[in-house]
């Protein structure tokens, strides 16, 4: 297969003022980005991914002044979380000026907006001057890339560039965090976790999916999945799962009754932040081994590990109805 991989980042500047989509390092995942302002670049994305168009984007900016065209208004507890955790994998839900467009909001008055912390998007967002929309670089539903090769098996023969950053040191999309009637809200967990945050802005409420027609990417009962059907369980029902052809991803202590070969580990030594970072690769590494099916073991009770596990309970959803659910 021809690659797109480049580590050019005046390539992919030139690819992007073009009006093109092109996949962009961050710290959490890689995005397929595209200008902000260029309505043909926010269509391709939409129709690269197969994304449903009430699905918005998120607005990745260079730096704080950047955001200030883009919204009303910065409630101050959100802002005082964007300058703690400011370029790094915070989003922030924030009240849209009219030059946002409302394609990329799914008419939400809210736009949400995060400056990443990659190095080489930091340099690529100075280089162009202009906001950035970015999906995670997958097609709907699939598991999430965290390296330029995951993305070039997804999209290298019709996208013009891949810009590659190496392997996420984050891995996990970015927690996403709002205000609703003065209160702090979280619509999707991330390895910035609610008690971090708190110890800055406050109490925050774990937000619950209502109908309505602007979905948070937790509401999507099917999402970051294999092709390979996969199981998430307790360590202990692990073996009544077990068939012949069976993969098995595991936190840390290899199972003594499976070939060793079989065993996918998320961490050599236990750790959850290194679960978080490698459980992408993971994930693809296991689902190109073309076992049967994935078993994966639950991660203990931590906030970092439930966090993980509520990614695992998407990507092991087997049912045919993947709508709106209540979670
Ligand atoms: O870490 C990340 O956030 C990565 C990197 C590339 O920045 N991006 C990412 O994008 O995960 P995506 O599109 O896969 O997930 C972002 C989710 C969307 O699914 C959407 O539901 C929610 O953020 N979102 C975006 N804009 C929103 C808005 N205006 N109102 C409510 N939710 C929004
Ligand atoms: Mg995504």
């Amino acid at each position: 297969m021809s690659s797109s991989i480049t580590n050019s980042i005046d390539k992919a500047a030139a690819c992007l003022l073009a009006g093109d989509v092109v996949a962009i390092p961050t710290e959490t995942v890689y995005g397929l980005a595209g200008n902000l302002f260029n309505p043909e670049a926010v269509e391709k994305i939409y129709s690269l991914k197969k994304r449903p168009k009430n699905n918005p984007l998120i607005v990745h900016v260079k730096d704080l002044s950047a955001v200030t065209p883009l919204v009303n208004s910065f409630p101050a507890p959100l802002l005082q979380l964007a300058e703690k955790y400011w370029p790094g994998p915070l989003t922030i839900l924030l009240n849209k000026t009219a030059v946002v467009p409302d394609s990329i909001t799914a008419g939400s008055n809210l736009v949400a907006i995060r400056i990443p912390a990659h190095p080489v998007t930091k340099e690529l967002l100075e280089k162009i001057n202009f906001p950035l929309v970015a999906p995670s670089a997958n097609p709907f539903t699939r598991i999430s890339p965290t390296s330029a090769e995951h993305v070039n098996e997804y999209f290298g023969a019709s996208i013009p560039c891949i810009l590659d950053g190496g392997n996420c040191t984050v891995g996990l999309e970015s927690t996403i965090i709002g205000i609703e009637n003065n209160k702090l809200m979280l619509y999707r967990e991330g390895v910035l976790g609610k008690s971090e945050l708190e110890k800055i802005a406050g109490p925050i409420t774990k937000h619950v999916a209502q109908n309505s027609n602007v979905l948070t990417p937790g509401q999507w009962p099917r999402h970051y999945a294999p092709l390979t059907k996969t199981i998430l369980c307790e360590r202990e029902q692990i073996s009544l799962h077990i068939k012949k052809n069976t993969g098995v991803i595991l936190l840390t202590e290899p199972l003594n009754n499976l070939s060793i070969t079989q065993q996918h580990f998320l961490s050599e030594t236990g750790n959850l932040l290194e679960a978080a970072r490698n459980l992408y690769q993971v994930l693809h590494d296991a689902d190109g081994q073309g076992y049967d099916q994935i078993i994966c073991e639950k991660m203990p009770a931590a906030e970092l590990g439930h966090t993980i596990n509520e990614r695992l309970k998407r990507a092991s959803f087997n049912g045919n109805d993947n709508k709106l659910v209540k979670n």
